[in-house]
């Protein structure tokens, strides 16, 4: 799986008002598995053969409640899962689905990948720095709104660009496109 993807095996939306106090790094860890989240990975666990096969639907878990995967996060989910915090930390890096860092609330992944580039998704990465008031790539706009990123192949090769929204895919974006894009986003 494209470690870009949203395929993330979920059907709850982002808790992405969660994002204005994810900067907050010193407020106490409250843990995610509990009440009726602990019964949604109780129940997720019945259907996998080890607590480890669950460990990416539960680190998902974790960012939709919190909108990134802090380290307390990670080692919520060690605890749960029997695994050794390391582990936990070593699949959060290998994922880049998987924040380890406090993002926007609306994070946009461009596909930037030749196929792509080709049909204009460099001019739509600038159109989108321009629009979101973000400075580069990677950073927050002023107003923690936007943050785009540069992403590899997303499976829609060959029309114009196509890009991901926190988990929303959305294709055919276009530099004439993209103010009306952001608009919709709220
Ligand atoms: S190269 Fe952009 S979606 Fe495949």
């Amino acid at each position: 799986m494209s470690a870009a993807h949203g395929e993330m095996g979920s059907e709850h939306s982002p808790a992405h008002a969660a994002h204005g106090d994810a900067g907050h790094h010193h407020a106490p860890y409250v843990p995610v598995f509990t009440g009726a989240r602990k019964t949604e990975l109780d129940e997720l666990l019945t259907r996998y053969p080890t607590k480890m096969a669950a460990l990416l639907p539960a680190l998902w878990m974790i960012q939709e409640e919190r909108g990134w995967v802090p380290s307390e996060g990670m080692a919520e989910v060690a605890e749960v899962l029997e695994l050794t915090p390391a582990y936990v930390k070593g699949v959060v890096s290998f994922y880049t689905m998987y924040h380890q860092h406090p993002v926007a609330k609306h994070f946009i992944q461009v596909c930037t990948t030749s196929p792509c580039n080709v049909c204009g998704a460099e001019d739509v990465v600038n159109a989108l720095l321009k629009h979101t008031g973000c400075e580069e790539l990677g950073v927050q706009s002023p107003d923690g709104k936007y943050q785009v990123i540069e992403v590899e192949c997303l499976g829609a090769c060959g029309f114009n660009t196509p890009l991901m929204v926190n988990e929303k895919f959305i294709e055919s974006v276009t530099v004439e496109s993209v103010p009306a894009l952001l608009a919709s986003l709220g």
